[in-house]
């Protein structure tokens, strides 16, 4: 069922389904909780999902001209507040495993497990933030193409030819977020910190999920980083980009469900 509840003024929408313990999903850059319907339809035959639509993202307002990712777990906390939710896992999707790290390191107490989903707990390179910027102006000069653009590079390039559904389905969502939703979680996503001392501290389970050809970040260091987690396990998807839970899809609640299995 699509729920709302109210952030600071504004509106949050998220969707609730399946019954017992609770699993939350955070989308990515240009997602929405949709992005995770196939997840959503297998995980929720045994757990209570709840996937939130980011600020700036799908139904959700914006809440100003910058979406730090603290401003982002703090909303997500509100929703879990509001179902008066106190122990659950988190599962993000890159933009959204770094609002993850920022609610584990807001609300300590409330996790049972973290999954960094095509994510790092490393900060942008000075390199990664020039390309933020770069990246705000094309939104501005022309958010389409912008948006096309990144959605099919979040793809291994060997899939593009066979995932032509997954594609369509996954930039339909983004075209419909707004240009002052996608700046300012560029803004959020550059001046974000490194949340690494996280992996090395907590002892909840704490899964990476590694893309061998993901465009976005580059396995090899996702590889080193896993290494550094007390508590962690890596899912390695050697067919894929950055986008594992739509481009193997089977896979992925597969090893979701062992991972959550080993959380509860
Ligand atoms: C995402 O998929 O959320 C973004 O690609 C993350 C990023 O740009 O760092």
């Amino acid at each position: 069922m699509i729920k709302t509840c109210i952030h600071k003024n504004e509106t949050v929408t998220f969707y609730d389904k399946g019954k017992g313990r609770v699993v939350v999903l955070l989308h990515g850059f240009l997602g929405s909780y949709q992005i995770w319907e196939q997840t959503i339809n297998n995980l929720s035959k045994s757990y209570r999902v709840i996937a939130i639509d980011l600020p700036g993202h799908g139904d959700t307002s914006c809440f100003g001209y910058a979406h730090s990712m603290e401003l982002m777990a703090k909303c997500v906390k509100t929703v879990l507040g509001f179902l008066r939710l106190k122990k659950y896992v988190i599962i993000g999707h890159s933009m959204g495993g770094y609002v993850g790290l920022a609610f584990a390191d807001l609300f300590p107490d409330n996790l049972k497990g973290l999954c960094l989903y095509h994510s790092t707990a490393f900060s942008d390179s000075e390199e990664k933030k020039k390309d933020r910027l770069r990246a705000i102006s094309a939104v501005k000069a022309n958010k389409n193409v912008y948006t096309v653009a990144t959605i099919k590079n979040l793809f291994a390039s060997k899939n593009l030819k066979y995932l032509k559904p997954e594609i369509s389905f996954a930039t339909s969502i983004a075209k419909k977020t707004s240009k002052k939703g996608i700046v300012a979680a560029l803004f959020g996503m550059k001046d974000r910190f490194s949340r690494d001392i996280i992996l090395g501290l907590v002892t909840y389970p704490i899964l990476m999920v590694i893309g061998k050809y993901d465009n976005i970040l580059p396995c090899e260091q996702l590889l080193e980083q896993a290494k550094t987690i007390k508590n962690g396990s890596i899912l390695y998807l050697e067919h894929d980009g950055h986008f594992g839970f739509l481009e193997s899809q089977k896979k992925s609640n597969k090893e979701l469900r062992k991972f959550l299995r080993k959380c509860f």
